[in-house]
């Protein structure tokens, strides 16, 4: 099943009399259930292709629809709801909430989804190793657990997608690979998509599909088995 789907793409950024051309014409479909790493250098348009699948940028040309409708034609309410529940985010610097636990990290987003499960929290929790860290605060921790946390709030409400942006672009080699086989036990175990970009060619070994990315253009697409 088909749950993002991309035509003709174009996303270019006007400066005064500077129009650059980051996103260009890219047409893609993703399916439930894929680990699809999207690869390519610095500057070539990784992050803005992440923002406008997960609606945050408007694109300047071509389609986008994600659960089989264009974002453009959902009501400010069901981008809401969109939001809350059925995507989630995982950046490269963690992005927690410095004055809140570890437990409150979680328990905050599934606060704003309306659908408190106090289990679940445990649960996941337990799933990505840091329960038992969940009174401390992000400071008192080493980026790869914050990672971790991170991830365990992507998770809590059971989203469809997970777009994760450089995950590992802030760890040692490691704690990345650390982060790289949690994110493929996420995709071996649930029913969920994730798209991540990274500049980090090794990390797509833990895919099931390997995308590349050159100066907004996508240079190849492949399946792989994990
Ligand atoms: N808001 C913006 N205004 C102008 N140019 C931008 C903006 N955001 C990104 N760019 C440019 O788009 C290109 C791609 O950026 P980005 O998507 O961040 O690449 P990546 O994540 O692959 O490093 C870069 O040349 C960057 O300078
Ligand atoms: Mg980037």
């Amino acid at each position: 099943m088909v749950v993002l789907e991309t035509n003709k793409l174009n996303k270019f950024y006007q400066n005064n009399e500077i129009k650059i051309s980051v996103l260009k014409n890219i047409s893609l479909q993703f399916t439930s259930h894929e680990f699809c790493g999207i690869v390519g250098p610095s500057g070539s348009g990784k992050t803005t292709l992440l923002y406008v699948l997960s609606g945050l940028e408007k694109p300047s040309s071509g389609d986008i629809s994600i659960f089989n409708k264009k974002w453009n034609e959902y009501s400010l309410l069901d981008i809401q709801n969109i939001r809350k529940k059925d995507i989630s985010f995982i950046f490269q610097f963690y992005n927690l909430l410095p004055n809140l636990t570890v437990f409150e990290n979680i328990e905050i987003v599934m606060m704003i989804s309306e659908n408190y499960n106090l289990d679940k929290i445990t649960e996941v929790l337990e799933w990505v190793g840091m329960s038992k860290f969940k009174d401390l605060y992000p400071n008192q921790l080493s980026g790869g657990m914050q990672q971790r946390v991170a991830i365990a709030r992507a998770l809590v409400n059971h989203p469809k997608i997970i777009f994760a942006d450089e995950p590992t672009g802030n760890l040692d080699y490691q704690n990345g690979l650390d982060i790289m086989n949690l994110l493929q036990k996420i995709y071996l175990e649930q029913n969920i998509t994730i798209i991540m970009v990274t500049h980090n060619i090794d990390n797509l070994k833990f895919c099931s599909r390997k995308i590349s990315l050159l100066d907004g253009m996508v240079k190849n697409d492949e399946k792989n088995s994990v």
